[in-house]
């Protein structure tokens, strides 16, 4: 069976405690391809070329430490509007929608450029503020010693990059199920994304 679900929306939206949750529910595989860009950017931090870094990427780059603070974030962002780095990964995430069994990926551009045929689209949105909140509580329970302003700045600074590139820009697929976190709490979220994907599936 091959069912794809594709979870786009904008930084620290919850997409990756919603994409867990819902592969974990029916059993998919699930798939944080932000994880890609992170180990890349972390990759151009030491100095490695960008292309060459998405070009030979391994699955235990994925596992690089610190791959989850706001300056790998800032380099990720930075590297995602090359439409080369983009192109080396885009086979990997393909090969990954349509494996067997079922997959769940989170990202910017799933619905629209990576599986634009996937059986159920979401996009996952909250205000910039309750973002960098939920974002903020989360680098400060990993012992990361930053600001709220600054975890906002990055939130802000980052959604207007992946918004206004040329390459795979961060949009909402016409299709897409649009879910607004800003005032609902995980399980909520969660709840919400579950019924989405139930009512296409029974559709
Ligand atoms: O967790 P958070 O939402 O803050 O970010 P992420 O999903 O780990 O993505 C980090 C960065 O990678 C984003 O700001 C995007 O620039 C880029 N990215 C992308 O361009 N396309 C994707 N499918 C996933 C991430």
């Amino acid at each position: 069976m091959n069912f794809t679900i594709a979870i786009d929306g904008p930084a620290a939206a919850g997409k990756g405690t919603i994409s867990k949750a819902v592969a974990k529910h029916f059993g998919f595989s699930h798939l944080d391809t932000g994880l890609l860009y992170r180990a890349v950017g972390a990759k151009t931090l030491s100095g490695v070329d960008a292309t060459e870094a998405a070009r030979s990427l391994q699955a235990e780059d994925l596992d690089a430490p610190d791959l989850r603070t706001p300056q790998v974030a800032q380099a990720a962002s930075k590297v995602a509007v090359l439409a080369d780095v983009r192109q080396a990964l885009v086979d990997f995430q393909r090969a990954f929608a349509r494996r067997a069994g079922g997959a769940v990926l989170d990202g910017r551009d799933i619905g629209t450029v990576i599986c634009p045929e996937a059986e159920t689209k979401l996009f996952v949105t909250a205000s910039a503020e309750v973002r960098a909140e939920r974002r903020y509580l989360e680098l400060e329970a990993n012992g990361l010693d930053i600001s709220r302003s600054q975890v906002l700045e990055d939130v802000i600074e980052r959604d207007k990059r992946d918004r206004e590139r040329s390459e795979a820009p961060l949009r909402p697929a016409q299709d897409a199920v649009q879910i607004d976190t800003s005032v609902m709490s995980i399980e909520q979220a969660i709840a919400a994304a579950l019924r989405a994907v139930d009512a296409k599936r029974k559709g």
